[in-house]
Parts: structure tokens; sequence; C-alpha cells
């Protein structure tokens, strides 16, 4: 009869002794991230909360600017100057770069705890490790290879959602002819290689993808199919407004929303834009796979590396938010309001909705048929050195009128040698 009551007790102390050793244990995380637009927001203050939950201070480190490319540089000095924040969004090959120069620190201990290796894809684990010991932690998985569209603007116009470029270019002409701006674009240059590996993807197929992109082979980087590809890219243009230069993801994002463009080609973070505008997806937004990329699937996995700090409760904070960021909670609520899908195997899908459903199923389809890839534009593919050098020649490709696609592909391959 009393072995409830034992319990009952036994459980209140610990839970006394949590608070307390949470309490004793505070310390600081300073996080390093490029999450400031509304969606983007959203999905950091929920690591915020669940951090200040367990007793840590977070000091935000937020450097405006989508894909990162100012947080990177904005870090780079903040890490030669001896003055590394506890956790920064680092991703892909980037992470390898970084614990070669012997500044992150290795989380082992928090990992093995967790289980992580049983969590995690393996070829999302080995990402994540430097010489087998987990360095960085993986936050969710995003489809880039998406497009969005709003469907007042296609009724507007008579037009069908596009499946093929051909389609693509029909129904942009019907919407330009109704006055609206067929496809919202941000000319910034990893948002034009967002639409660029979307339109090789489409156009050449998973192996031409990765054989020009990934392997970088120049036999195939100035052959006829990535002719093909940065005609029917430059094609796109035509369709884009003329205040596009230098625009912001999300500016682009409510055009749409608001329907003054008709689509946008773009990664599921644009999700995170509709839903925090309050817009129900299938209904005042839908998503499709970008043309012709039905059976394929661009990922890219933020994810968090771990700096070498020396504070004691600063470490335990860091450690904190480890573990934190592969829990089933914080994996759910994340990535709802991101609108990426969960990293951590085994999670219920149910709250999400149909893009996210089919984008967890198209994952796995994919990763069994070969045709899930790397994006590039987002840092999952190439060294960082030779990602800046081609986005660069396809941003002058785009911008440049007088550049011809064969002009292009011989500045590509020369790109693909940077190192
Ligand atoms: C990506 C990042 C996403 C999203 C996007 C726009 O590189 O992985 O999480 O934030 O940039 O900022």
């Amino acid at each position: 009869m009393n072995t409830p009551n034992i319990r009952i007790s036994a459980r209140a102390i610990g839970l006394a002794c949590l608070l307390a050793c949470a309490g004793a244990q505070a310390g600081e995380v300073e996080v390093l991230h490029w999450w400031t637009s509304g969606g983007e927001a959203k999905a950091a203050n929920a690591l915020k909360a669940t951090m200040q939950a367990k007793g840590h201070t977070w000091k935000d480190f937020a450097v405006a600017g989508g894909g990162g490319d100012s947080a990177m540089t904005v870090l780079k000095s903040r890490v030669v100057s001896g003055n590394a924040p506890a956790a920064a969004q680092i991703k892909g090959p980037s992470i390898q770069e970084w614990a070669r120069e012997g500044v992150l620190a290795n989380i082992d201990g928090v990992a093995k705890a967790e289980k992580w290796d049983e969590l995690l894809p393996k070829a999302v684990s080995d990402v994540m490790k430097y010489k087998g010991n987990y360095v960085a932690v993986p936050v969710n998985v995003h489809r880039v290879n998406w497009l969005w569209a709003n469907p007042e603007a296609f009724k507007k116009a008579g037009a069908k959602l596009p499946a093929s470029w051909d389609e693509f270019f029909t129904a942009a002409e019907a919407l330009k002819k109704a006055g609206i701006i067929p496809v919202a674009h941000g000319g910034q240059n990893w948002q034009d290689f967002t639409t660029f590996e979307s339109v090789a993807l489409g156009v050449g197929g998973a192996d031409f993808y990765k054989k020009a992109l990934v392997q970088l082979d120049p036999a195939t980087l100035s052959g006829p199919t990535m002719e093909k590809v940065l005609a029917t890219f430059k094609r796109v243009k035509d369709y884009t407004d003329k205040n596009a230069n230098g625009r912001d993801w999300n500016l682009a994002t409510a055009m749409v929303i608001k329907g003054e463009a008709g689509m946008q080609l773009m990664g599921d973070w644009a999700k995170g834009e509709f839903v925090a505008a309050g817009k129900v997806p299938g209904k005042d937004f839908v998503c499709v796979a970008a043309p012709g990329t039905a059976q394929a699937f661009t990922f890219n996995i933020d994810s968090f590396a771990m700096f070498k700090i020396k504070n004691d409760a600063n470490v335990k904070a860091q450690n904190d938010l480890a573990a934190a960021i592969m829990a089933p909670e914080f994996q759910e609520v994340f990535n709802l309001n991101k609108g990426s899908i969960p990293v951590r195997l085994g999670m219920k899908m149910d709250k999400f909705d149909d893009c996210a459903k089919l984008s967890a199923k198209d994952f796995v389809d994919d990763a069994k048929s070969g045709t899930l890839v790397p994006s590039i534009a987002h840092g999952m593919a190439v060294p960082s050195a030779t990602e800046g050098a081609i986005k660069d020649v396809v941003s002058q490709f785009w911008n440049t009128d007088k550049m011809s696609a064969k002009d292009a592909q011989a500045k590509l391959v020369a790109a693909a040698k940077a190192k």
C-alpha cells in the first residue's frame, strides 16, 4: 500500500533536484544563426524558449541575410579573434572545414547518452561527425525543389499548376497576360542558384545533377544538357519583375502571399512565411515539386556546430542545447514553424500539413531510388570556395544579357576547380 507514496516522494525529490541542479548549473548559450524572417524567427524562438525553460540564458547572435552568407562572414571574424559563440548554424561540408581548424567541440557525450546514431539516418550523422566524433547536431530536413503558388492568381489567369518546364512557361505567359508578376524572385546569388539547381534537376534529371553539380565533371558541365539547362534558367528571368535585384527571399514570398506574383521557386522555409502570415496550405497557397522534379528531392539540412568554449556552466548549456535540438518535442514544434520536416527518425507526422507529409515520404523514397540529391545553393555538396565560385558564374549569367550559355559553361568548368 505504501509503495505509490514512496514513489511519489522519490519523484518529488527528483523534481526538486532537477530544478535546483538546473539553477545551479545555469549557463549562457550564444547561438549564431540567420533566422530573421517571420517564419524563421518563430522557429528560432522555439529554441530560445526551450533553453530558457532549462534555466539557461539565451544570447541571440542573429545575422540577417537569407542563405547565411553574411552570417558566415561575421562568424569567421569572431572565431579568428578568439571569441567563438557556443553554437553556430553551419552545414554540410563546411562542418568538416571548421573542424579541421580545431575549433569545434567534441559532443560525443551527449550524442552517446541520447543515442543519436540510432535516431539519425547514417548519411546525416556522417556529416555531423569529424573523425568519428560528433561536432554538430542536425535540426531538420528542408526540401529545396518546391514551387509555391497562389491559387487565386492562377484562377484569375486561367492557368494550370505546372508539372514540366513547358507547362511552367505556359502558366507564366498566362499570368503575365492577366497582369500578375509570374515569378517572384530575389536577385541574390544564393536565390539565383536555388532556381538554377531546380532547373538543372528538372531538365537534366538526378544523374545529370549529380555528375554536373556534385562531381563537377567537366564534360557534363560543358555538354549539351547543361546548355539546355542554362537556356531554360535564363528564360525564367523574363517572367520576373524589374525590382528583383537584391530583394530578400521572404519579400518575394510576400508577393505570392498577396497575389502580386503567381509563383516562387524556393525551399520550404517559404512555407514558414505563408504559415506565419496565417495562410492555409492547400487553400491560400499550394506546394508542388519544381517542374520536372516530382521524382527527386534536393535536400538541405540545417545544423548547429558546437565551438570549444571554456566556462563549465556554459559547456553544460551547450550540451543541453545539443540534446534539446534532437528531442522529439522540439523537432515537432520547430519544424512546424520552419516549414521543414524533422531530421530525427520515427517522428509522428500527424500535426504536419500535406506539403510536409509529402516531403517526408519522398525523402525516404528518393533515398531508396538514388534520386535524393544535395543542394549546392545551400552548402550541402561542395567545398565552400567551389560553391562560391560556381554561384558567381550562375548569377553573372543571369544578370548579363550578352553572355551565352557556352561562355557560362566554360566559366563553370573553371570555377569548379576553385578550392
Ligand atoms: C537556408 C537555410 C534555411 C533558410 C534559408 C533562408 O540556407 O538552410 O534554414 O533559413 O537559408 O534563410
